[in-house]
């Protein structure tokens, strides 16, 4: 199994980058695609219409007795596993897809983290690739998620502060005790061409890639409508099969 994050600031395109792999990831399968996102946009990008519960949702029930009578009496493991397999879990062909949601505010569940990283470590098990989309920042995936992770890919936009924060992505890394493998970066969709070069000469590590601007990328993120509607020809995916040959994922 290998565990993948996609993290950056606001807007530089994690969503977007984590629903490309998936698509060319689904060969190899099977996959699990986590939206650790509130936002929970990626749903659309996978062309998930059902109304899925989160797991913060069902853990949220589970506390306030709001299960079925007959659930009760199982180990609180039990009840939650049933419950995701049940109300969360979002099962296709070629991948499955959980949504971590809101609800982590404190005192809304005891040990909110040390329970949401047992769920995963369970279920990571049944597949080839763990695909994490996270939400702006690091911080809100730090504890909650995993301690143990393959590739980070940090996506970045033409900003000095971009570059700042992969200093402060590392140190975050370091301080929480995340086990990872290898950390890429990546110039987004954004960057210039004629700017990459800062990149290696502000944070000291060359990149990986730079994703090419795509025009149906855009459209489709503007409409809501899936990525398997791309072409297979699309800059986009070129540039991210590149990627995955590149990492030999
Ligand atoms: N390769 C691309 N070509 C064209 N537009 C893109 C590309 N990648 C991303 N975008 C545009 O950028 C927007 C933001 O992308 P995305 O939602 O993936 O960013 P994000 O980092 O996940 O944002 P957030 O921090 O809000 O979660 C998309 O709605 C899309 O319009
Ligand atoms: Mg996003």
């Amino acid at each position: 199994m290998k565990k993948i994050i996609s993290v950056g600031r606001g807007g530089v395109g994690k969503t977007t980058f984590i629903a490309g792999l998936s698509l060319l990831l689904k060969e190899r399968g099977p996959l699990l695609i986590i939206d650790a996102d509130p936002d929970e946009n990626l749903s659309y990008f996978l062309g998930i219409e059902e109304d899925l519960k989160s797991i913060s949702e069902i853990l949220f029930n589970i506390k306030e007795a709001k299960i079925k009578k007959e659930l009760e009496r199982l180990p609180l493991a039990e009840k939650i596993d049933y419950l995701i397999q049940q109300e969360a879990l979002y099962e296709r062909d070629f991948f499955d897809f959980l949504s971590l949601g809101v609800k982590w505010t404190e005192g809304c569940y005891c040990q909110p983290n040390n329970i949401l990283k047992g769920i995963i470590k369970r279920l990571e098990k049944n597949y080839n690739f763990v695909l994490i989309d996270s939400p702006a920042g690091l911080e809100h995936i730090n504890r909650r998620i995993t301690t143990e992770l393959d590739y980070i890919f940090v996506l970045l936009d033409p900003s000095q502060k971009s570059l700042d924060s992969v200093e402060r992505f590392k140190r975050l890394l370091k301080d929480l005790r995340i086990k990872f493998k290898e950390i890429f970066l990546i110039g987004n969709f954004r960057y210039p061409e004629s700017k990459l070069h800062l990149i290696q000469e502000k944070t000291g590590s060359s990149y990986l890639a730079k994703l090419p601007y795509d025009k149906k990328v855009e459209e489709l993120s503007l409409k809501g409508e899936p990525f398997t509607k791309l072409s297979p020809n699309s800059l986009f995916l070129k540039e991210i099969e590149k990627i995955i040959k590149e990492v030999r994922l």
